[in-house]
């Protein structure tokens, strides 16, 4: 959480395109921003409580002026309220070192009482503000700016990404990782540096990843990375394929909107590439890595992850169940670590994250490699933790999510998932050539059929059923089966952008429980679609309606019987049952986010969330 954006260049002004930057990673946090520049009479800072905007506000005020040099953060709180005197960047007393840091440094409280007796007065509540504190005290006795920096990372325990500059040492920036992520970009005028890859493609399409416990010096024309141990490392940049574009709005009211129509675009990136027809296979790249002996090895599988890839995470155990015969169990990987200790032989473990930087995914990703483990990665980010800390890995090639709901990479690890479950199919044997070749082809099918969810008609049953959530404080999502993480992922996504109180649920668990909260006033969103559910789930709609409760279906198009029992349908396509979920989750994104839009909620930027959620 919190997004960096830092630039030093031979000439020009870089602020404009580091403020840039740092819009496309204000989904990281947004309760306050800041910026630093770099001047011949010091360093200048401005910062904001709020978000982007406000910080946007106070430099049309009190600008500052063009820099060749600048350093910009957007935050997500930890330690001390969201003020503008917590905002960073943060200074030493004397306003000479000038930092920006994601993470949290856990001794920050008895590094803050050291350097209190040493007489240095603090001004911020933050444990970022120690960080400024110990790099200045080292650097005025004679460290150069990224020793200084090395010597004090080496006290500070926790999690972080810090990007440095100091009066002392115009022209250079230096940056340390543990944990939380750092890019560099390599410009032909500058080096760059920030969070996340999408903040830096205005400047560049050249990056190198910071790997835990590295650090850099950057200069405008060169960059030199050091390991833990202070020893140089030689490392290539790689280039980015994503465009600028992709990490824009591109005339879309929200992210989120533009989000959930790349869909069928998606799987088209994700999946038919590697689709292998006449064999009825899937070819994964290079990075995968498992053959089909390996493939055949396997007992079990585990999968894990949080949020909205948790649901996904779920559907992946149940495709993989399907069509390579494998049984598998979903966890949250935030329970991993109380979960008890079982051979890992014969187990796989699927971590499923778009990130690839979510802390607690990370932390159980690491805990099954340090017991022995096997670990298989699906993300969506190229360069990031998981991608490359995950012993095999298949990416989802979504392009950049920007809104802070989930939408388009649900689609895309799904995708993947059930790619990878013909995968393991075919090689288990079983799956025959021809079922492979069936399975691939509802596959292509299914992004024709996706677009009727796009119109006029479909977008106006969305508004309908919005009617029926907007006024009410609670309801209830229902699925079984595959629909039953359709369901999960539904409920969730009301609940993050609306702030409307949703549940999901098994259906079969309604009489055990949700039954009695249901009256005009709680209405049930209920996932009938074709398939070995649909019977059970129009028993589960009419004890809904005897009960005076209101409905919204997810049915196919057409679907009398459904049309007859619900007070309102979101009508989807029919598809092969094992990819209904990629058509049924569309509709429950489009009401989630029609719904907030009419409640006037921050639907980008939701209260409290924040996308990339790198603590634990
Ligand atoms: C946050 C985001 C969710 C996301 C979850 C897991 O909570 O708001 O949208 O699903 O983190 O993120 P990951 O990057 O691991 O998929």
């Amino acid at each position: 959480m919190c997004g960096i954006v830092g630039a030093v260049q031979t000439h020009g002004n870089v602020v404009p395109a580091v403020l840039a930057g740092l819009k496309t990673l204000e989904y990281r946090g947004y309760d306050s921003a800041g910026l630093a520049v770099m001047t011949p009479h010091g360093i200048q800072v401005r910062r904001k409580s709020g978000k982007l905007s406000a910080l946007e506000a106070e430099l049309a005020q009190n600008g500052v002026p063009p820099s060749s040099q600048a350093l910009a953060h957007t935050r997500w709180a930890t330690h001390g309220a969201p003020t503008d005197r917590n905002a960073h960047p943060h200074c030493d007393d004397r306003g000479e070192v000038v930092v920006v840091h994601n993470g949290i440094i856990e001794n920050y409280a008895e590094l803050h009482g050291m350097l209190a007796a040493q007489g240095h007065a603090f001004s911020s509540e933050t444990d970022t503000e120690v960080l400024a504190h110990l790099i200045a005290h080292f650097h005025r006795n004679g460290d150069d700016l990224h020793s200084a920096t090395r010597k004090a990372m080496a006290l500070a325990h926790g999690a972080y990404a810090v990007v440095v500059i100091s009066a002392r040492e115009p022209g250079t920036m230096v940056a340390a990782r543990l944990e939380s992520p750092v890019v560099i970009g390599v410009g032909e005028h500058g080096r760059y540096v920030a969070s996340g890859i999408p903040a830096l493609l205005n400047l560049t399409r050249d990056f190198l990843v910071l790997e835990n416990g590295e650090s850099a010096r950057l200069t405008p024309t060169g960059h030199e990375i050091y390991d833990a141990r202070g020893q140089r490392v030689e490392r290539a940049p790689f280039r980015c394929e994503w465009t600028p574009e992709q990490a824009e709005k591109g005339g879309y009211a929200h992210f989120m909107l533009k989000e959930i129509e790349e869909q069928p675009d998606v799987l088209a990136r994700t999946a038919f590439d590697r689709l292998r027809d006449p064999e009825g296979d899937v070819a994964f790249e290079d990075e995968f890595g498992l053959d089909d002996a390996a493939l055949r090895g396997f007992r079990r599988l585990r999968f894990m992850a949080m949020g909205t890839s948790f649901h996904a995470a779920l559907l992946g155990q149940m495709l993989l169940a399907e069509l390579a015969r494998l049984p598998g169990e979903t966890l949250n990987a935030s329970e991993f670590l109380y979960s008890a200790r079982l051979p890992e032989e014969d187990s796989l473990t699927v971590i499923v994250s778009q990130s690839g930087e979510t802390a607690d995914s990370l932390r159980a990703m690491r805990e099954v490699q340090a017991r022995g483990g096997r670990t298989l990665g699906i993300c969506n980010v190229r360069g990031s933790t998981l991608a490359r800390e995950a012993r095999h890995l298949v990416l989802t090639h979504c392009g950049p999510e920007v809104g802070v709901a989930s939408t388009k990479a649900f689609f895309g690890q799904v995708a993947a998932l059930y790619m990878l479950a013909v995968r393991v199919g075919r090689a288990r044997g079983t799956l025959s050539r021809e079922q492979g070749q069936a399975r691939l082809l509802d596959l292509r099918k299914l992004r024709p059929m996706l677009d009727p969810l796009f119109e006029s008609d479909a977008k106006q049953a969305v508004e309908a059923a919005a009617d029926l959530l907007v006024p009410v404080r609670s309801c209830l999502y229902l699925g079984r089966g595959l629909q039953l993480p359709v369901a999960l992922e539904g409920a969730l996504k009301l609940k993050e952008i609306s702030y409307i109180h949703a549940e999901g649920y098994p259906a079969g668990e309604m009489k055990h429980g949700p039954i009695a909260l249901i009256d005009p006033s709680f209405p049930v969103v209920a996932i009938a679609t074709p398939g070995r559910s649909y019977d059970k789930m129009i028993s589960n709609i009419q004890e809904v309606k005897a009960r005076q409760g209101r409905v919204i279906a997810v049915a196919a198009r057409g679907d009398r019987k459904v049309a007859a029992l619900a007070d309102a349908v979101l009508p989807v396509p029919e598809v092969a049952e094992l990819l209904a979920p990629l058509a049924n989750v569309i509709p429950l994104q489009q009401l989630a986010y029609t719904v907030a839009l009419r409640l006037g909620r921050d639907i980008d930027q939701p209260r409290n969330l924040a996308k990339s959620v790198t603590v634990e």
